[in-house]
């Protein structure tokens, strides 16, 4: 294991882990805040419901942030969505892709996911709180070695051609910067993930526990929140906690 301190605290880089997601909640409660965990591999990396996250050694950056948020209304939705906006302007920054943020976590290039976000919380049960939230990110760097795996190989992509690991550590930092930049200063994340949204405008799909429906996609509110519009003229806000939906 190796640490490192930077600007925010301190990143500690791990050869295989579980998941930095489930390592970092083990930990929560008596590590500080901005905490970062970084892992080559995970074999068990896991997405929103529980899915899977294919997350192969040396292409992919696999990382978890360990937040304590002061601010009142910074919720997992919130940081979410901040830490999107933060990987699609790492994106453009480093390499000369555009990058979308597909409603509520993933971003993509061309329509295929190059990277997956997950905010696991605990709510203090006293006041409804946040107590702390685990940032998981999980980036497809570039192809693995082997391809995806065959139930994501439609549905995946990567952002560099060329493998370069020195890009590694130049991506981390960049998400870094570029996620406190919104969390610390609480600045304006909203118009900076509208105008990278995949979903505002097209015919979507909604899926919920209960079942699937399709739907236009609308626009998305100040929460966040996913307004659409149904084929029998009837509309929703949809919170991101239950849905997921398909472009
Ligand atoms: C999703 O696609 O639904 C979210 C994927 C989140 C994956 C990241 S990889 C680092 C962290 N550890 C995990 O087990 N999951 C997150």
């Amino acid at each position: 294991m190796k640490n490192e301190i930077y600007k925010y605290g301190k990143i500690e880089y791990y050869d295989t882990l579980p998941s930095t997601n489930a390592f970092l909640k083990s930990r929560a409660k008596d590590e500080k805040e901005s905490l970062v965990v970084v892992a080559s591999s995970q074999t068990k990396g896991h997405g929103r419901f529980d899915r899977k996250f294919y997350s192969p050694a040396n292409t992919g950056i696999y990382m978890s942030i360990l937040l304590k948020p002061k601010t009142i209304g910074f919720d997992a939705t919130r940081i979410t969505s901040a830490a999107a906006v933060a990987v699609a302007q790492t994106i453009e920054t480093l390499s000369d892709k555009t990058a979308q943020i597909k409603w509520v976590n993933d971003v993509l290039i061309d329509s295929k996911k190059v990277c997956g976000i997950l905010t696991e919380g605990s709510i203090n049960p006293k006041n409804g709180t946040l107590e702390y939230a685990v940032l998981g990110i999980g980036i497809n760097l570039f192809m693995p070695e082997n391809g995806f795996e065959s139930e994501i190989q439609n549905i995946a992509g990567y952002i560099f051609e060329e493998y370069d690991p020195s890009l590694k550590e130049k991506f981390i930092k960049e998400v870094l910067k570029n996620f406190f930049k919104y969390y610390n200063n609480n600045t304006e994340i909203l118009n900076e993930y509208r105008k990278r949204s995949a979903v505002i405008g097209k015919d979507i799909l909604v899926l919920k526990h209960n079942g699937t429906k399709f739907a236009k996609a609308l626009l998305i509110d100040d929460n966040f929140r996913l307004k659409v519009k149904y084929p029998d003229n009837t509309e929703e806000f949809l919170n991101s906690g239950e849905i997921s939906i398909k472009i």
